[in-house]
């Protein structure tokens, strides 16, 4: 309940054009300025180094060159090759070509014609490097549209993407069947966003219930599936159903966020498990920054201490 809240007032938060401006100006431009906890940097250089240092303790990477909900045409095709040039760095340095997209970064918005021509444009690009696309998935108001444009090109042939699938829709099940069907690869996460109540689950205990039973789904017929969270519960669930089916630790893969909960991420690798992170990256890191502030109000406080670090430009 108190989470939905949070969600709630963040997510109206992160719309704010005078607090984007205030975060920009503050958020990145020290190592240990506030949202550097959240994102990687702003540039390719750092976002390599960043991926260079976790690589070094065994976890895998998916990039987020960040951006969403472009409404002009020419944002959107630059924000396709932008993901084309990040793909193409990475493999010339030697880095983990696998990326996550977000269809609105990419001209959902705009319309169906544009996000699909922009998303086989990502798509060319990571068959050329040996890549993998993971389509994010945003609020449920995209929902549908994201899974058709999903179904649309894999059809003709671009299978070398997943997508991903939120525990606090109701409607997740069926669409779970309906991406195993295909033999896509699913993330599954409980979901950032705020929902109306009538189409997701508002209490945790029904939000992680739902988890669960999604993941043995996903364990039992889906294809190397990812199990996003930091809940240790929902961990440890996975790692006993997995141990009751006799499941290999390779047959699935653990996926955290940038920055959190690095404890969990090394005692997984510590037992075999493929872990990879998500690593987000560049300029438009304010949304994200506040859905990550949304999930954990304590997070708050440790902005707040940051700020009180900063030396503000005059
Ligand atoms: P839960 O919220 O119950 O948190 C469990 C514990 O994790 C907390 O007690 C705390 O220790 C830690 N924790 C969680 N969030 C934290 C935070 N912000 N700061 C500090 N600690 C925190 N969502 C979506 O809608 N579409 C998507 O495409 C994706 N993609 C995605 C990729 C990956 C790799 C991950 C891990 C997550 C996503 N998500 C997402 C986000 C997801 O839906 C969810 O909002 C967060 O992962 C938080 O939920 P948890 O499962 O971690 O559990």
């Amino acid at each position: 309940m108190l989470q939905a809240l949070s969600k709630a007032m963040f997510s109206v938060l992160a719309d704010s054009v005078v607090l984007k401006k205030i975060a920009s100006r503050y958020g990145m431009r020290r190592e240990r300025s506030f949202a550097r906890r959240f994102v990687a940097g702003e540039t390719m250089e750092e976002l390599i180094a960043a991926v260079r240092a976790l690589e070094a303790q065994r976890l895998e990477t998916t990039l987020d060159h960040l951006g969403e909900r472009v409404t002009d045409r020419e944002a959107a095709l630059s924000a396709a090759l932008d993901y084309a040039e990040v793909m193409k760095a990475a493999a010339a340095a030697g880095i983990s070509r696998n990326v996550s997209v977000k269809l609105t970064q990419i001209g959902l918005d705009i319309d169906r014609a544009t996000c699909i021509d922009n998303l086989r444009r990502v798509l060319e690009a990571a068959r050329e490097v040996g890549g993998f696309v993971r389509i994010d998935m945003e609020d449920s108001s995209y929902t549908s549209d994201t899974l058709d444009a999903f179904e649309t090109l894999w059809k003709i042939g671009y299978t070398n993407m997943g997508v991903v699938i939120q525990s606090c829709l109701r409607r997740s099940p069926e669409d779970v069947r309906r991406m195993n069907r295909l033999g896509a690869r699913i993330r599954l996460v409980k979901g950032a966003y705020s929902e109306p109540r009538d189409i997701a689950y508002h209490r945790k205990q029904d939000v992680d219930q739902a988890f669960v039973a999604l993941m043995e789904v996903l364990l039992t017929d889906g294809h190397y599936p990812a199990i996003a969270t930091h809940d240790p519960a929902m961990i440890d669930a996975t790692l006993a159903f997995a141990a009751a089916k006799h499941l290999p630790r390779t047959a699935f893969e653990f996926q955290l966020l940038y920055g959190l909960r690095r404890d969990l991420r090394r005692q997984l690798v510590a037992k075999g498990c493929p872990v990879r992170v998500y690593v987000p990256f560049g300029k438009e890191w304010f949304p994200y920054f506040m859905r990550r502030l949304g999930e954990r109000p304590a997070n708050i406080a440790f902005v707040l201490k940051s700020l009180g670090r900063e030396d503000p430009d005059r």
